[in-house]
């Protein structure tokens, strides 16, 4: 097993596990000292290109990011999305994980999907490719509004099988995104690898979030974001600055000049 991803499964019942998404070098190198792991996700669909929804991603725009990022991760482990329409079946899921891999050298795959993926998650496992399972809200197949998962009886149970199967088709961990806290609590302490959640709670065995939404960059709405920056005002206040001082012509002063 890869010593990243035994660092990771490693971590479960010992400390949490810190995970940010990223899609470019600039800030890859950045969290790279305080993150474990690193995620190029397809929300750059809608973070980057302001698209509506995440299917029209692709792998050669996933494939350009990671590629970018991969050259601020020196300690992270490095996990891409297979975004939309790049892993229904299993031979197309490995054909296109084994390229992102070898092109990004990026160390695994997050793929969204329960019981409907495990075999592919199997397959791909079996083929040495580390994969990441996405369950709860999967936006690549949503429909209508984003809604938290595990209210029902029947979701509770549907959540806990998706989990207990994607452990035992070898997922190395699990994204749990927008589910109920008992939901999480419960999949957290059945599972043996580790639960990383958004918008899942405290009781998962890690958090991620996307970092343009962390840093004030993105006018993100949702429940579970937390501003920790607010980075457009540092870049306005900046921008203002350098503005005047062109047209003042204080800047290029002498110092800045050739
Ligand atoms: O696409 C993404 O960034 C994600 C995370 C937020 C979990 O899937």
């Amino acid at each position: 097993m890869n010593s990243k991803i035994k660092k990771i499964i490693d971590k479960k019942n010992k400390n949490k596990i810190v995970c940010l998404t990223a899609y470019s070098k600039n800030i890859a190198e950045i969290i790279d000292n305080h993150t474990d792991i690193i995620l190029v996700g397809d929300s750059v669909g809608s973070v980057v290109y302001n698209y509506n929804t995440t299917r029209k991603v692709d792998l050669k725009m996933m494939i350009e990011h990671t590629k970018s990022v991969r050259m601020g991760t020196k300690k992270s482990l490095l996990a891409i999305d297979l975004p939309y329409n790049t892993y229904r079946n299993k031979s197309e899921a490995l054909k296109n994980s084994k390229k992102a891999l070898k092109e990004t050298r990026c160390d695994a795959v997050k793929i969204e999907g329960g019981v409907r993926v495990s075999n592919i998650v199997s397959h791909l496992v079996k083929n040495k490719i580390p994969v990441l399972g996405h369950i709860g809200i999967t936006p690549q197949t949503v429909k209508g509004k984003f809604k938290s998962k595990g209210k029902t009886e029947k979701d509770k149970r549907k959540l806990i099988r998706d989990a207990q199967v994607l452990e035992e088709a070898g997922a190395f961990g699990i994204v749990l995104e927008c589910i109920y806290s008992d939901v999480s609590k419960k999949i957290s302490n059945l599972i043996k690898i580790p639960t990383i959640g958004i918008g899942a709670s405290v009781n998962c065995d890690g958090q991620v979030l996307v970092t343009d939404d962390i840093l004030g960059l993105t006018n993100s709405k949702a429940k579970f974001v937390k501003k920790y920056a607010n980075i457009r005002k540092t870049i306005n206040s900046a921008v203002h600055k350098f503005k005047r001082e062109v047209r003042f012509k204080k800047y290029p002063s002498k110092k800045f000049s050739y």
